[in-house]
């Protein structure tokens, strides 16, 4: 057949031999994906593990990064979604019907309990808070489908006991999901954390974090052991069109070669800057899971073999200091920069103010003002000397 120059364009395009090797994969970027013959398009199912049909099921960029978080959380399938929040949705959009129970910590991350309100209010669904650290106030009915659990929560830091949770759980036949985005698939495996081999049934991944590396992209993963679990939520993301952009995902697996070298590095300065804090007099309560005081340390050790955690650490200021003061300490930090998430290069600062974060009452935590510095992969000293120079401002 004779083609115009123009359709040769679009045709016959001039294509370099393909095959070589490279240290990472080729990159596709699809939406339509080319079917070879009518049996290729007749044979296909949802539900195949690598199912080439549209863009928004996958390419073989996105199922190679899903592969890997699978891998990288001990578990056996995973599904990309566009942000860690966008994950979490699309576990309770899977998991929950109108009139079902579901458990959250009190201190879960806070945009995750706005969409369960919104469940609520508009579904039905019924939203129950415990407290992380007292596996009693877990009070689950019978129409209990659901608990949440953060291991440590990403602001206040404690520790939840892990080990009761998910054994009462198990007891009630609750599904478990973990946000895993502190622990990262590092600190702990959460498919097999006790001696007892418990584990949780799905698991939760904010990739913007440690796996992106570089306060740049977001997306989110959603991994599970179980098939039958994971074809529940597989339907969902497709039914909803959940897609992540192959770019996105090559840049992610480009960070995974490093992601546990900067997880111990920003481990080990965190433990630093936690060692000063902890003798400065402005604070009443210095948080990380870690550290003796803190809140939910035994269950971090039960858990956290590893000995490693995520460089988060958590400050309550003195009652003394107003909210004008602990603003001005957070304007005057040169190093730290004012910002929401954690898992990067640059260290972070964020306040937040307990009094609204707060459903229970936490014997645990003191009251007042709290301020989280995530700690980047500048030198600790120098993120010590600025903090040291701006509570000059308070
Ligand atoms: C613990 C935790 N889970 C989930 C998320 C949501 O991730 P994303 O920012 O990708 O929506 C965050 C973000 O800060 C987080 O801290």
């Amino acid at each position: 057949m004779k083609k115009s120059s123009q359709t040769e364009l679009i045709h016959a395009p001039r294509l370099a031999p393909q095959y070589i090797k490279t240290i990472q994969p080729p990159l596709y970027r699809a939406s339509t994906i080319i079917f070879e013959n009518t049996s290729k398009l007749f044979d296909r199912h949802w539900s195949d593990r690598y199912d080439y049909s549209y863009g928004t099921h996958g390419t073989p960029t996105t199922y190679t990064l899903a592969d890997k978080i699978a891998q990288l959380e001990n578990g056996n399938y995973c599904l990309l979604a566009p942000s860690g929040l966008s994950a979490i949705n699309l576990v309770n959009s899977a998991l929950l019907q109108s009139g079902d129970e579901v458990w959250v910590p009190d201190n879960i991350y806070g945009p995750g309990m706005a969409h369960l309100r919104y469940l609520q209010q508009s579904f039905g669904v019924i939203v129950q808070v415990y407290d992380p650290l007292d596996h009693h106030s877990f009070q689950p009915s019978t129409k209990a489908k659901l608990v949440w659990l953060e291991a440590a929560g990403s602001v206040t830091l404690e520790f939840p006991d892990l080990i009761n949770l998910v054994k009462k759980a198990k007891q009630h036949q609750i599904m478990t999901v973990l946000d895993n985005t502190w622990g990262a698939g590092l600190a702990f495996n959460a498919f097999d954390f006790s001696d007892e081999h418990l584990a949780v049934d799905i698991t939760v991944h904010a990739l913007t974090k440690y796996p992106s590396g570089g306060g740049d992209i977001l997306m989110g993963s959603v991994v599970t052991q179980e098939h039958k679990l994971h074809l529940k939520l597989l339907h969902m993301h497709a039914t909803q069109g959940i897609a992540v952009s192959g770019d996105d995902c090559a840049q992610i697996q480009r960070s995974l070669a490093h992601m546990q070298l900067r997880y111990q590095q920003q481990s080990h300065s965190a433990q630093e800057i936690l060692h000063w804090l902890k003798q400065q007099p402005q604070f009443q309560q210095v948080l990380h899971p870690s550290d003796a005081l803190s809140p939910g340390h035994q269950y971090w050790q039960q858990v956290c073999q590893s000995q490693q955690s995520a460089g988060l650490v958590s400050v309550i200021f003195q009652e003394n200091y107003t909210l004008e003061s602990i603003r001005r300490f957070c304007d005057a930090l040169q190093l730290f920069k004012l910002g929401f998430s954690w898992g990067g290069p640059v260290s972070l600062v964020m306040l937040y103010d307990l009094t609204e974060m707060r459903s229970l009452k936490s014997a645990h935590l003191a009251q007042g003002f709290l301020v989280r510095f995530c700690i980047g992969l500048e030198s600790s000293e120098d993120l010590i000397r600025d903090i040291e120079q701006a509570l000059q401002a308070l």
